[in-house]
Order: structure tokens, then sequence, then C-alpha cells
């Protein structure tokens, strides 16, 4: 960890120009990093900076340590932030919360009310929580205001998703996934999970968290409520990793319909769907980790 003194020296060494940048897309934490700056941190998870119209929101915040480490290398200053919003609320996106809300100070976090549902993953007679690791109460005091909302809420050109209507029937929630309701477990249906739209002249942007109600329902559900058409670009986990064969290829038919110009992948998409992607979508797909900007002008 550095010192105040030294942020301060990396963010002066670090300040990011913006001139001629409309959006800018950085991820600050993913399960692996990239080598430049050195001494970035890989940690399984996703919190991804998003800077746009003069707005900065932060989507997710990582398991624990690497959000912060890293936005200080990549020059990043938490302060500026305008808002953080949860694609849900499992730990890999909320576990960094704490340590950003030291930075920020008072915040608004925009997010589905099911986050602090207490959640599972199964594997035969072993469960293991994997839901948010703090209570509401705990984040309020160091600065966390909750704006929660089933449905979209929209920022200018940033549309908060809120709960995704799945009609793709090639599409399954995993099954590994359970929720405590009443002291009893029962399948989670991820109501929380949610994604980010942004609106470009190039068509819709969608950064997805973990995309557990489906990749291809949240951009349906995107187009649908932003009444975008086209879709320019797509990152973030999809989930794929638990998903059999036939998903997969109907996953990769799906995306090659809506002529995607960018698909950076992350986190819980799995090797097998990274593999397909990468051989069906050549140089418009990369590994989206930590360090990967993407830059719209
Ligand atoms: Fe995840
Ligand atoms: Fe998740």
């Amino acid at each position: 960890m550095y010192s105040h003194a030294g942020k301060r020296r990396i963010r002066r060494f670090c300040k990011r120009a913006f001139w001629n940048v409309i959006m800018r897309i950085t991820t600050l934490s993913e399960n692996t990093a990239g080598n430049r700056p050195k001494g970035l941190l890989a940690e399984y998870g996703l919190s991804i900076l998003l800077e746009t119209n003069g707005r900065k929101i932060l989507f997710d915040t990582g398991q624990k340590l690497s959000t912060v480490h890293n936005a200080a290398l990549l020059g990043i200053d938490l302060r500026d932030l305008d808002g953080i919003v949860l694609s849900h609320g499992h730990f890999d996106h909320t576990g960094g919360l704490r340590s950003v809300l030291e930075e920020t100070g008072e915040i608004e976090i925009i997010a589905h009310p099911d986050i602090f549902q207490k959640k599972y993953a199964k594997s035969g007679n072993s469960k293991t929580y994997i839901g948010i690791p703090y209570t509401k109460e705990e984040l309020e005091e160091v600065g966390a205001k909750f704006r929660f909302s089933k449905g979209p809420t929209y920022i200018g050109d940033i549309t908060v998703t809120g709960e995704v209507e799945r009609k793709i029937s090639f599409e399954r929630i995993d099954k590994s996934l359970y929720v405590e309701v009443d002291g009893e477990l029962k399948n989670d249906e991820l109501l929380d999970d949610q994604a980010l739209v942004i609106k470009t002249d190039k068509g819709l942007f969608v950064i997805l968290g973990c995309a557990h109600r489906g990749m291809i329902n949240t951009i349906e559900y995107a187009k649908k409520i932003t009444g975008g058409d086209e879709i320019f670009g797509v990152i973030g986990g999809a989930h794929l990793v638990a998903a059999d064969k036939i998903q997969i290829e109907e996953t990769v038919k799906a995306l090659k319909v809506y002529k995607i110009l960018k698909i950076g992948i992350s986190h819980c998409t799995g090797p097998k769907a990274s593999a397909r992607l990468a051989d069906k979508f050549g140089n418009r797909f990369f590994y989206n980790n930590v360090g990967s900007v993407i830059e719209l002008k």
C-alpha cells in the first residue's frame, strides 16, 4: 500500500489526459492483470471505471484489495467519483466496497435491494457464503448513500438496467447458486444482477458484471430499455464458465448477429467460451483485464 504522499506523486506523474476523448473505460480489478504499469494486482472479481460526459462512475468494487491499489497505480483518484453502481451482491463485486468508500467518503451507490440477501454456492453437501461481506449499516457508517432500484435508472447517456428480463431459452441460471430465504436455501434467480449501458453515436456499449441472467438476455434488455439497436461493444463477465457446449455455441451465434465491434471478455466467462469467442471474433476480441483501457474519441 502507498502513503498519501506516494499516492499524490503517482497521481501527478500519471495525470491522464482527457482531451478529444468522449468515453473512457478502465478495468481496475479482474482475475488477471496486464503488465503496464508494473505492480498491478490480479484478484478474482471485477471493477470497471466508466468516464463519460464529465461523469465518473465505478461499476463494482472487486473482491478486496485490488481496486484501490490499481487505481493509484493507474493515476485514478477515487475521490473524484460521482457514484458507484453494484452489478449484484456477490463478494467478488462488492468485497472492495469498504476500502473504496474509505477513499471516496460519502457517495451515492445504485444497487438492487437484493444485494444484501444471504447468497451461497453449493457443491455436493458443502456450501460457501458468497454474498456481500458487509451489512448495510456498516457501509453507511463509512459514507454509503444507497439508492435502491429494481427497475432501470437513467443518468444522462448511462443506463443502469435494473432486473434483467429473461426471454432467451438457451440461457440458464447457474444451478449451483443459492439464496437463503426464511432460513431455507433456494435456487438464486439473481434478480439483483444488472449491467451498465452507455449510448454512444456508434451504438450501445454494454458493461456486464457477471451476467448471471444471461449475456444475450442482458443485451436484449439493454436494447429494449434504451431504444438502441446497434451494439458497439460488450465487456465484462459473461458467466459462461458453467455453461454447456450448446449454450456457448448459441451465445456465439447470437452475438454474431449484433455485428459487435469490440468484445472484451473478463472474469467468469471461462476458458472454453473465451477461446470460442476469440476464434469467432478475431481482432475484435480482447481479454479485458486489469489495466485495459477503451477510449471512444
Ligand atoms: Fe463474479
Ligand atoms: Fe456473481
